[in-house]
């Protein structure tokens, strides 16, 4: 992070609903250490963790791996120490409406301490099912306003899925936005805080050579792939009933879609690239059933303890956007867990009808982050024979080994406190994305029916067989 310009943020108490939860330390917490360890918040932050178990700080940092995405895995003792100062843990239940009066004194009280209005920000790390209750309790003890004596905001940061089919997410959107106005809420998509995406819009952006050829009439096919070598770990109650669909899909997947295909604004700013996405996500066609797929890896129903279960480890969607830019480009998606090997990229296949002969484009997003370009060149020799050929930018070989660039988590973190939203999905996203899917959620609901079982760490199940 040294050669980076430090964001300047405002002073910010930071409650995460559901400090001891998997997400809180996979993600989060370490992405908060990483922020003290670089001196990137504000002298005036606090963190306030949610939990229903009586705990101290102390204990709950001796139970994460915090320090996963430092080098050699080492934490410094020095930042170690003032994030556990920073922290404080509250006892909390989220369906105990009297908590609630508890917490607005409690956060009053900090304030008081610190001398100085801060921002709120609420990270509702907890399960979807206890999402809409939560934020109706915020409202009701007044927690949706902030600091009487200056313009401290306050806002509401929300994991994925937003929802759970269309009518469930518009229900939410409606419910949440009688308690936080639209600009108040950031649905977090950390794909799109990934430096490997956002590199996709500078990249389309800033390499003319490129320009004229982002269409249908060089561009044959698209295909986006994040496989996971990891299950589903202990998120039983979260991922029951969610699937890859859900999970990684109906968020992530189709937002790497949009931003490899949206028309690109003139400037790239929050308000435009907003309209783009929505505007791409809008134009794609409902996905057709008959052409997806699902599996479930083989110790999955033993893992949740449920023999009956229907829900996919695995997806496999084709999809169509209806714009003349797109129009006849094959476009599939695919997820899933407990296969081979971690994998995330997005290929484009340019091909030139006269000759089917085609160059590959690809993004990697993990690992090997970088973008490689296939070619056909000249075989050394007298003969013309024609052979592939690779030009690859590595983020590692060009901007050093030890670059590490911010991780997702801390992107939105940061872009949280500062309130920008560009990397945040507008709720006409969300709907735009459910939309495109419900018609395979309709189709997989409560049945069994085409569901395949693959063996973990296998290449997932095997798609011609599977296909009707
Ligand atoms: C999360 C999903 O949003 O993304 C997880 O809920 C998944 O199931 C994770 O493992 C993958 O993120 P990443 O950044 O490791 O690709």
């Amino acid at each position: 992070m040294e050669d980076t310009v430090k964001p300047s943020l405002e002073p910010s108490i930071i409650v995460i609903f559901g400090i001891t939860g998997d997400l809180s330390q996979r993600y989060l917490l370490p992405a908060l250490y990483h922020l003290f360890k670089d001196g990137l918040l504000h002298e005036h932050t606090e963190i306030v963790g949610l939990t229903r178990q009586a705990m101290t700080a102390d204990e709950l940092f001796g139970k994460v791996e915090l320090c996963i995405n430092e080098v050699d895995n080492i934490c410094d003792p020095v930042a170690l120490k003032r994030i556990i100062s920073k922290t404080q843990l509250f006892q909390f239940d989220p369906n105990n409406s009297d908590d609630y009066p508890k917490l607005l004194e409690h956060l009053n009280a900090i304030e008081a301490t610190h001398g100085v209005c801060m921002n709120r920000l609420y990270y509702l790390s907890i399960p979807p099912k206890v999402f809409a209750a939560t934020v109706q309790n915020l409202g009701k003890a007044g927690l949706n306003g902030s600091c009487e004596h200056g313009n401290a905001k306050t806002r509401l940061l929300v994991e994925k899925p937003f929802g759970y089919d269309l009518a469930s997410a518009e229900t939410l959107i409606k419910e949440t936005n009688e308690v936080f106005a639209e600009e108040q809420v950031f649905r977090i998509d950390h794909y799109l805080a990934k430096e490997t995406v956002q590199n996709i819009l500078t990249f389309r952006h800033n390499n003319p050579i490129f320009a004229d050829i982002w269409n249908n009439q060089h561009i044959a096919s698209i295909d986006i792939i994040a496989s996971e070598k990891i299950g589903i770990e202990n998120r039983v109650n979260f991922y029951e009933g969610v699937g890859a669909l859900r999970d990684l899909i109906q968020s992530h997947l189709l937002q790497l879609l949009a931003v490899t295909t949206m028309d690109l604004p003139s400037e790239l700013d929050n308000d435009s690239i907003h309209a783009a996405r929505q505007a791409l996500l809008e134009a794609v066609v409902p996905a057709d059933p008959a052409e997806a797929i699902r599996g479930q890896y083989d110790t999955y129903k033993q893992e949740v303890g449920n023999p009956d279960s229907t829900t996919e480890t695995y997806a496999r969607i084709n999809l169509r956007i209806d714009t003349e830019r797109w129009r006849n480009v094959a476009l599939s998606i695919t997820t899933g867990k407990a296969l081979q090997e971690k994998h995330t990229e997005i290929t484009l296949t340019f091909t030139s009808p006269a000759d089917k002969i085609a160059n590959v484009l690809t993004f990697r997003i993990h690992p090997n982050e970088g973008i490689h370009v296939q070619l056909r060149v000249k075989k050394p020799g007298f003969d013309d024979e024609v052979a592939d050929a690779a030009m690859d930018f590595s983020y590692k070989q060009t901007f050093g080994g030890d670059s590490t660039h911010p991780d997702a988590y801390e992107r939105v973190l940061v872009d949280a406190v500062k309130g920008d939203r560009t990397l945040f999905s507008s709720s006409r996203e969300v709907l735009a994305s459910w939309r495109i899917i419900e018609p395979i959620i309709q189709a997989w609901r409560d049945t069994n029916e085409g569901i395949a079982t693959y063996a973990s760490g296998s290449a997932g199940p095997n798609d011609e067989a599977l296909v009707q």
